[in-house]
């Protein structure tokens, strides 16, 4: 048996796991709410409430766990990409943490983790992708197709080349006036809504690259002039306006992965990051690959968005091929 302690810190949610080989026995989350104020996450405030989360968050996960700290095997930390003064409170605590028990450190890379956790095995009868397969990572800051070869064997595909689907749930919400995240929210309005009461072009780019500014300032122009002729434009149309952006956003995205999978013959279509989260994209992806008679893979729900199960995970597999880390590390803010 393999015990870790996997920690992520690389926004703005303090987690922490405990992993038992490829099994999660505890995954603890504090959201900070301290950001919903400023529309935004604020960097130095992330990092003072990770410095305040992080010892409860790793206290409880022990506890849910049922293990002791001599029990585990390693320690892991998301080395990056994200906030930096977020990354070094969960990078610090954990050198301190593996130093003290005399066990290994492991770096993970977030945006690995995220596609990773499609390996979390906590139940039996639960299917695993095979390699090769694709995975459209979608989250705040990335937007890319992989081709999944092996668990540390990547290739990028695909990938936005302005603004991140995520980026552009949240800043569709801003316009409408929703509160930071409004990734979630417009999810949730739009289940009352109707998606084909609004339309907005699609960004027509080559290959399977994504592009989403333009789609962002066309809703943006479209919103501000509706507002000219009825300042209550978009309270009275919330449902629909999200229903409508929400369903360009993920025709957007399907599209690219469908065109992938035929272009690269494969036929095991994963998602992950916090945009998987998105109950549309789930069902859409879910009925075309039935359609298709291809395999969909859809992280469970506490999975998708960010998560130290994740990072469990990811370490798991590093151990397994004694990839430890030396203690001088230091994160890294941008994606490698
Ligand atoms: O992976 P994640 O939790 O953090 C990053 O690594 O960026 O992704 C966060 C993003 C945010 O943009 C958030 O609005 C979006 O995921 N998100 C959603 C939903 N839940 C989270 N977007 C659409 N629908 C959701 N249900
Ligand atoms: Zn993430």
């Amino acid at each position: 048996m393999t015990y870790i302690l996997a920690i992520e810190s690389s926004c703005d949610d303090t987690s922490a796991a405990i992993i038992c080989n490829n099994k999660i026995l505890s995954n603890v989350i504090a959201n900070q709410q301290v950001h919903e104020l400023y529309g935004g996450v604020v960097p130095e405030l992330a990092s003072r409430a990770h410095q305040q989360n992080i010892i409860p968050v790793v206290d409880l996960a022990i506890k849910k766990a049922g293990i002791q700290a001599n029990q585990l095997n390693a320690i892991a930390f998301t080395k990056g990409p994200g906030l930096l003064g977020s990354l070094l409170v969960g990078c610090s605590f954990a050198k301190t943490f593996a130093l003290s028990l005399n066990i290994p450190l492991i770096e993970v890379d977030h945006l690995e983790a995220h596609i990773l956790s499609h390996f979390i095995k906590d139940t039996d009868e639960q299917c695993i992708p095979e390699f090769p397969f694709l995975c459209l990572l979608v989250s705040g800051g990335h937007t890319q197709i992989i081709l999944m070869k092996d668990y540390f064997t990547m290739e990028i595909i695909g990938q936005t080349i302005d603004d991140a689907a995520g980026e552009a749930f949240d800043k569709a919400a801003k316009i409408m006036s929703l509160p930071y995240p409004g990734g979630p929210l417009v999810d949730k309005f739009a289940k009352e809504g109707n998606p084909y009461t609004f339309l907005f072009s699609e960004p027509n780019i080559s290959g399977l690259d994504f592009s989403f500014s333009g789609l962002k300032t066309s809703f943006l122009y479209f919103i501000r002039d509706n507002l000219k002729t009825n300042p209550n434009f978009i309270e009275e149309n919330k449902n629909d306006l999200c229903a409508s952006i929400q369903h360009i956003i993920i025709n957007v995205l399907l599209k690219k992965l469908i065109k992938a999978a035929k272009q690269t013959g494969i036929k095991q279509l994963a998602i992950a990051g916090g945009v998987s989260a998105n109950s549309a994209l789930r069902d859409r992806l879910k009925q075309t690959c039935d359609e298709m008679g291809w395999e969909a893979f859809i992280p469970k729900f506490e999975y998708s968005t960010d998560n130290a199960a994740m990072i469990a995970i990811a370490a798991y597999f590093k151990f397994l091929k004694k990839d430890f880390t030396k203690l001088n590390i230091s994160p890294y803010a941008r994606s490698k």
